[in-house]
């Protein structure tokens, strides 16, 4: 089948998720033949590096030798018996591992997409309530800005309104909390933002009674355009929810990993998350795996007779899957082992350095700012540009990029083990697709 048939096969038959497919009429989706490390191979045989990761979870890049290997051992054993009734070596070791992700954790439950993950979490908060005889507390406090994915309930406790808007009527309806932002941990606010604390915090007083938990996107915003949180806000911010006994849940779907430098983002912070919700690198994106890893406590209020009626019957049918179990347990061990942490800081450095260049170099970005192996800035709007950015995506991929920036923000996501040669020629991409719209 040539380029032209599969495009064909594709328009008539596809629809792509979070497309307006009419843009797919003059720009149509990249036809891919292979992918490996950082590229994606197209039919033509052109390469094109991918920089977001596709869609921030490739964090190993592509066809990774060892996840190959680990994936090809568990396909020779089984690949996927209910997590219902049946346990195996493998499920307990990455549980194990888990939970040792952060020392106060001790209980994994398994879903398979960062969605599903966030209902669980709210579920499973909702329910403690209803066993603990709080009726009142109700509520779920979410921020300004948040995205924790498109099921009900996750769309719910997002503020996004291009994502959220169609669907207002059958959501439910948190108080959405201003956060307080910085460009990067140098910021004076990263640390201390004792000056403006005491005005959000008599703001909050009024949900102390009604509410069960406080979901937050740990440091970084994602789909809001990688806004990063000061750690010192999220910090007050969750002592006050546990001195008013409101669980913590710590949407780590897309920052959970090693992205931000450190295994989980929660991590840059003092906070002790009731629920942290995992997903997207758990598997290097090789196969769809969620994780909402909990505490001991938590576990407990449903743990009794049957007959009490206190179980959590919540299941999806591929809970704990095998396949996608042990390609994770293989990514875990390979970010330990290669320091992917360290070299995510590492990648900080260099991906601010160019993207400083850039900005200088065209004029046509501000507001950089960067954690981890993430950097983004926006483009500077102008009525002349319409869809700025998705102008920019378009000249990124005709010169080996793929870049898809939100809305006008321009970001980098790339796997953390990116060659920097290729770090380079991102830059130089990225520099060339800015320059070709912007005359
Ligand atoms: C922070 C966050 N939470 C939840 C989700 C939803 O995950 P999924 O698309 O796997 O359902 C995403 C996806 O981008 C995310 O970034």
């Amino acid at each position: 089948m040539n380029n032209q048939e599969i495009d064909s096969k594709d328009t008539q038959f596809v629809w792509h998720p979070c497309s307006q497919m009419k843009d797919h009429e003059l720009y149509k989706p990249l036809v891919i033949n292979r992918a490996y490390e950082s590229y994606l191979e197209l039919f033509n045989g052109i390469k094109i590096i991918d920089a977001i990761s596709s869609w921030w979870c490739k964090s190993l890049g592509h066809n990774h030798p060892r996840l190959k290997n680990a994936l090809l051992k568990q396909l020779d054993q089984f690949e996927h018996v209910d997590l219902g009734n049946t346990t195996n070596d493998l499920i307990n070791t990455l549980s194990k591992k888990l939970t040792q992700l952060m020392p106060h954790l001790g209980k994994v439950f398994y879903a398979s997409d960062g969605s599903s993950a966030v209902e669980i979490a709210l579920k499973m908060s909702l329910h403690v309530r209803v066993l603990e005889g709080k009726t009142k507390k109700t509520l779920f406090l979410a921020l300004k800005n948040s995205y924790h994915g498109e099921t009900v309930g996750a769309l719910s406790v997002s503020d996004l309104s291009l994502y959220r808007s169609p669907y207002e009527s059958v959501l439910f309806k948190p108080p959405f909390i201003e956060a307080v932002y910085v460009q990067n941990t140098d910021d004076p606010l990263w640390n201390d933002v004792s000056i403006l604390w005491s005005k959000i915090e008599k703001n909050l007083d009024q949900y102390i009674d009604s509410t069960t938990a406080l979901i937050i996107e740990p440091i970084v915003q994602g789909a809001a355009g990688m806004l990063i949180i000061s750690k010192d806000f999220l910090e007050k911010l969750a002592a006050w929810a546990k001195s008013h006994d409101i669980h913590i849940i710590a949407d780590e779907i897309m920052t959970g990993i090693g992205r931000t430098g450190k295994m989980l983002a929660c991590e840059h912070t003092n906070i002790q998350p009731d629920f942290v919700c995992v997903s997207k690198g758990l598997t290097s994106g090789w196969l769809p795996l969620s994780a909402v890893i909990t505490t001991d406590t938590i576990y407990q209020h449903f743990y009794d007779d049957y007959e009490t009626g206190k179980a959590f019957l919540h299941s999806h049918t591929h809970s704990g899957n095998a396949l996608a179990a042990s390609v994770a347990l293989a990514t875990l061990q390979i970010v330990e082992e290669q320091g992917l942490c360290n070299r995510a800081n590492h990648l900080q450095k260099i991906m601010m350095n160019y993207m400083t260049d850039i900005a200088n170099q065209t004029d046509k970005l501000h507001n950089l700012r960067g954690i981890g192996a993430i950097v983004a800035a926006d483009l500077i709007e102008t009525p002349e540009i319409p869809r700025y950015g998705f102008k920019v995506f378009q000249e990124a991929i005709k010169r080996g990029a793929l870049l898809r920036p939100l809305d006008n923000t321009l970001y980098w996501f790339p796997p953390l083990n990116i060659e920097e040669d290729v770090l380079y020629d991102l830059k130089i991409i990225t520099y060339e697709a800015i320059q070709a719209i912007a005359k």
